[in-house]
């Protein structure tokens, strides 16, 4: 049975964007990172809010400029949006409900991980109990502003274990339910 992992590049005050959605703020801190590179055959499906889908690359101009981590995961998408385009995209599949979105995207994980992009889909799902994992891979950099790795307005916990694949600035998190 797949597990729901969301993972997300963040500065080390808690931002994955900057202002505006800009996400060249990265470019200095896409270094090889052997802990992503293990997880990388463990990913069976990728779950991605339209926003992060359409969004600014920080790989642009590089070879695998607009794929999942810049070209080094090859594999079934599920975009969950209210405006599906009506162009189909090859891998590319956009579902206009979560609930229908997470249960294809597991399906086509297998006993894979479904990898999270995108903070608004990982707060949705955190909030239906559907979170196994989190990964916070941390920038030394502070960004100040922008698009928050969780935020619900009036708060709400959520309960983390330390898992054991966690390594320096990978903090790899079970999620308690
Ligand atoms: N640091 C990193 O590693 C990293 C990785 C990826 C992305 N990012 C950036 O982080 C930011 C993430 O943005 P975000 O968290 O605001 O957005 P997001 O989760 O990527 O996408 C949100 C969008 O998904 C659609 N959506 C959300 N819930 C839905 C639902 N229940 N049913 C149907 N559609 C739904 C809506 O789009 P529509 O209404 O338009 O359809 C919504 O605006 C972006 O700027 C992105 O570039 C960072």
């Amino acid at each position: 049975m797949a597990k729901l992992l969301y993972s997300v590049t963040m500065s080390a005050d808690g931002f994955i964007a900057g202002p505006n959605g800009d996400m060249q703020w990265m470019r200095p801190y896409l270094e090889p990172n052997p802990g992503v590179d293990e997880l990388i055959p463990q990913i069976g499906s990728i779950l991605v809010g339209r926003r992060s889908h359409d969004g600014d690359d920080p790989h642009k101009g590089e070879p695998g400029a607009g794929e999942a981590f810049g070209g080094g995961w090859d594999g079934p998408l599920f975009v969950v949006t209210h405006r599906p385009p009506s162009t189909p995209e090859p891998g590319v599949t956009y579902v206009d409900q979560l609930p229908k979105a997470i249960a294809a995207a597991k399906a086509a994980a297998g006993d894979k991980y479904v990898n999270i992009i995108g903070a608004d889909i990982a707060r949705q799902c955190l909030a239906a109990g559907e979170v196994d994992e989190v990964l916070l891979i941390v920038a030394p950099v502070f960004l100040g502003d922008g698009t928050r790795v969780f935020a619900e307005p009036g708060g709400r916990t959520v309960r983390l274990r330390p898992h054991p694949a966690a390594s320096g600035s990978n903090l790899r998190y079970d999620v308690l339910r």
